[in-house]
């Protein structure tokens, strides 16, 4: 009689024999499997657990803020917090090519990641939030690949540590449901689908600070109103890019020459394929007046009504 409990119980028992009196090393995202691997392994063996949580300078506005409240002060879960901004906004600057953009970023996790593994003593373990679900697709990957996607957290293979992979025999849904049942809050558990290169992908070409606080703000403002609306658990995906377009407008009774935002919203399955959600219009009114009232820098917002395919997800 399988149940979400008795899974939890026989796979800290698992963790438990593997472990021994070792420790073990876990990349903190603050996605759903990472922070489910986290407190899972936490209460399999307390402090032999370590996380690694790298801010990388392109998350969402509170967000390193809200990882650490969760799980270092609420789960009291060992985490080395690493500020690594400087790092990777110094990697990326002149570069305006996606793909470069999102290798530059992978790599220099990885750099950031081994670094401070190195700074830690004695550990054995890896704990890593692989799916069933990533072990299946990786095997029928195309040669081509649209984009390629940097899960920021894939690390580097050659790492002297052994695996552990309490996941990776359950689905996405089952994640979240055990996440519920380690008393994970909701808002994580149901957060929606955030990219490993974070804002840099949102901001379109070239990543400067100026602009990632642009996208920054109006995505806060965008999921707060999503979630007054209710509409936060029926889109998939919702947030704000940052196209390199500046256009006229009138403020008062200034000429103003600054940017267009546009809002990204989408319904989907598994992120394959994916409509644009009809978000009344009231709410899209709201918002629209929220950004450019409350966001320096931007006059003008648009909606994009693409599906995908033949767009993507991401703008970029
Ligand atoms: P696209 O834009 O390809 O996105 O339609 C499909 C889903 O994948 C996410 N995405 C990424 N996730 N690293 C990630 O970890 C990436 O480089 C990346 N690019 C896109 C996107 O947010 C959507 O959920």
């Amino acid at each position: 009689n399988w149940t979400m409990e008795n899974f939890i119980d026989i796979e800290v028992e698992k963790i438990r024999s593997k472990v021994g009196d070792k420790k073990v090393l876990c990349a903190l995202s603050g996605g759903v499997d990472s922070s489910v691997v986290a407190v899972l392994m936490h209460k399999a063996i307390g402090d032999q657990l370590t996380c690694i949580f790298v801010d990388h300078g392109l998350l969402r506005k509170n967000e390193a803020d809200m990882v650490m409240e969760t799980f270092r002060d609420e789960f009291q879960i060992n985490i080395v917090k690493v500020n690594a901004k400087d790092r990777f906004l110094g990697k990326l600057k002149g570069v305006s090519d996606p793909e470069q953009k999102r290798k530059i970023i992978g790599n220099e996790f990885i750099y950031v990641f081994d670094d401070e593994a190195d700074k830690l003593q004695g550990i054995e373990f890896l704990a890593q939030g692989t799916l069933y679900t990533d072990i299946v697709e990786s095997g029928t990957e195309t040669a081509q690949t649209i984009k390629s996607h940097h899960n920021v957290g894939g690390l580097p293979e050659n790492m002297q540590f052994e695996l552990i992979e309490p996941l990776n025999t359950l689905f996405k849904d089952e994640v979240r449901m055990l996440g519920v049942e380690l008393g994970i809050p909701e808002e994580m558990v149901w957060r929606q689908p955030f990219p490993g290169p974070g804002l840099a992908i949102r901001v379109l070409g070239e990543v400067t600070e100026e602009k990632l606080e642009i996208v920054r703000e109006s995505d806060a403002i965008l999921r707060e109103e999503i979630k007054t609306a209710g509409l936060d658990r029926d889109i998939w995906q919702y947030f704000t890019v940052l196209p390199n377009i500046r256009s006229v407008g009138v403020m008062g009774d200034a000429r103003t020459y600054d940017y267009t935002i546009g809002i990204r919203a989408v319904t989907s399955i598994d992120g394959m394929t994916s409509d644009w959600a009809r978000i009344p219009w009231d709410v899209l009114e709201k918002v629209s007046t929220r950004l450019v009232n409350e966001v320096e820098r931007i006059n003008r917002v648009v909606y994009d009504v693409t599906s995908k395919p033949p767009a993507t997800i991401e703008w970029e």
